[in-house]
């Protein structure tokens, strides 16, 4: 089925291996802001009420001592709207942090300096088709693109980045990333911490050279597995302390990282309290131990600090566990043959022990960062018994009730499938239209029905779809699921509104996913951004 017109074809046609930021050093180029020939159009019978420029541009920024870092930056502009809709994050690579309302029209007019194409995607936001970023849409230096959309979602920690065919794992990695930040009235309305004692935190990791430049390899080990940086960086930052004051916090936590999987935890052993997730607020705040992210996930939580003395400090860890969940023929397995468990020495498995590129081994304990009350402060420090309401979707009114759209995740030599198929542009399958205004439910098969063999590898897929939130009906696991499954499962928080779902081995997860109001293109893709890059992505089509 063809689905791009012939400008699309055009642009697919232009697509090239680029390396990134510093692999080469380019002039640095300025243009005014009038001078980049528009993609597309800014609509006149859309009024905006916001209105900002975002320009991606190479750049150096500070963040380790000594030499500048060479990253690849976006900086915004206010055209118009309140000033306090943007923060450049100026001295980082981080991308601006987007500030909105729910209701508001935005325009946005992206402009491309980068010695590459690239194109922006708003995670978790429900945008028209063409508004979302599919890697078609890529711009070239020189170009700009003009998104315009409003603000449907509802109060939540979203955010963006580069999703240029092939090459989102180095762009995303050289900086193309930055939140955006949804308020509405019911959020509000529960005057939650706000001002500066709502934190976004954005957790990443990244490799340095001697010269403080960014190391990114892909060869074969470190795309399959997923590239795993050797340093941990908050908001863009090495070593990151954040001081409070003596009163309660939100804390927004996004994994912003290619591959890594964190399972967070306070290291004096207070109980994570969880008020939001991917799509905003949940219903009521939940308790847990740890909490498991995975990248493009996002997390909220409250935290009382009123109680500490002065000088405390307090660490946000992340704490050992095992991704090798399931003893399946598959050759992560435990039964695995000659890559079985005899080989790997301790039980980190192959993933995530002898064949890591990185000396941050996923899965072993590391902090992540600091928390020191420096500060006496009065605040109101209750915690809502109930945040904002969910509207439960159900099963029975699924369009596709007793028969649920399978998507089987696999990773093999060389290739990372959805269904057995990899990422084509142009390629939409019988099983991937989808009438609009329906209601999908869809389930993930990652190893649950045993059906792995020979070169099969167990990975954990933090599977994500572009459009609207969606709710987790169920998880199962395997028979072939291990012990190792109890080092992560009680952290994997499946309430509320999500739109990456992390899928351990040996797991189906299903869920409920509305496709409202949009026709077009919307992405489902890991989010391990090396597996996206490999072909793990593919299109659905809503008609
Ligand atoms: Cu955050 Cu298609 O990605
Ligand atoms: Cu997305
Ligand atoms: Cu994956």
């Amino acid at each position: 089925m063809k689905t791009t017109t012939d400008l699309q074809r055009r642009k697919l046609l232009k697509y090239t291996a680029i390396g990134i930021a510093g692999a080469v050093t380019y002039p640095s180029w300025t243009q005014a802001a009038g001078e980049f020939v528009r993609v597309n159009k800014p609509s006149t019978d859309f009024l905006p009420d916001v209105e900002i420029e975002l320009a991606m541009n190479t750049a150096e920024v500070a963040i380790l001592k000594g030499e500048k870092t060479r990253v690849w930056k976006i900086t915004g502009k206010v055209i118009k709207g309140d000033s306090g809709v943007l923060d450049n994050n100026e001295g980082t690579y981080l991308a601006p942090t987007l500030r909105f309302k729910k209701g508001q029209k935005v325009r946005l007019i992206l402009s491309n300096s980068l010695p590459a194409q690239s194109i922006l995607h708003w995670h978790g936001l429900h945008v028209p088709a063409n508004m979302d970023g599919n890697p078609m849409y890529a711009i070239n230096r020189g170009e700009a693109f003009v998104y315009e959309f409003e603000i449907l979602n509802r109060a939540g920690t979203y955010f963006y980045h580069a999703h240029t065919h092939g090459v989102t794992a180095r762009q995303v990695y050289s900086g193309l990333a930055g939140l955006l930040i949804v308020s509405d009235d019911q959020e509000q309305a529960l005057h939650l911490p706000s001002g500066d004692h709502d934190v976004p935190l954005v957790i990443q990791d990244r490799s340095f050279d001697g010269q403080n430049q960014l190391v990114y390899s892909a060869n074969m080990m470190q795309r399959m597995q997923g590239f795993l940086g050797d340093q941990i960086l908050v908001n863009g930052r090495p070593d990151f302390v954040l001081p409070v004051a003596t009163r309660a916090y939100r804390l927004r936590l996004v994994n912003g990282s290619n591959s890594r999987i964190y399972k967070l935890a306070w290291n004096d052993g207070t109980p994570m309290t969880v008020i939001g997730v991917d799509g905003g607020l949940l219903e009521k705040p939940e308790q847990h131990a740890y909490v498991m992210m995975a990248p493009g996930q996002r997390r909220e939580l409250w935290v009382d600090f009123s109680k500490l003395e002065i000088g405390t400090e307090l660490t946000l860890r992340s704490l050992q566990f095992d991704i090798d969940t399931h003893s399946g023929m598959g050759m992560m397995g435990r039964r695995g043959g000659m890559m079985g468990h005899g080989m790997m020495g301790h039980g980190h498995g192959m993933m995530g022990g002898m064949m890591s590129a990185s000396s941050l081994t996923l899965g072993s304990d590391y902090p992540i960062l600091k928390i020191r009350v420096s500060q006496k402060e009065q605040g109101d420090n209750t915690l809502p018994k109930t945040l904002t309401p969910i509207t439960e979707l159900h099963t029975k009114n699924a369009a596709n009730t007793g028969n649920p759209k399978t998507i089987a995740l696999s990773m093999a030599h060389m290739s990372a499938l959805l269904n057995g198929r990899s990422y084509k542009m142009d390629d939409i399958q019988p099983d991937e239209i989808i009438p609009v205004n329906s209601l999908q439910l869809i389930e993930f098969d990652n190893g649950f029905d045993g059906g792995r063999h020979g070169m099969m590898m167990d990975m954990p897929h933090p599977m994500h779809l572009h459009g609207e939130q969606f709710q987790i009906v169920k998880r199962e696991v395997s028979s072939h699921v291990t012990d190792n499954y109890a080092s992560v499962s009680s952290g994997l928080i499946d309430s509320g509104w999500q739109d990456t779902v992390l899928v351990m081995p040996g797991e189906k997860v299903t869920i409920l996913k509305p496709f409202n109001d949009f026709k077009g293109l919307f992405m489902y893709h890991c989010h391990n951004l090396e597996h996206e890059d490999m072909g793990m992505m593919r299109d659905f089509l809503i008609k």
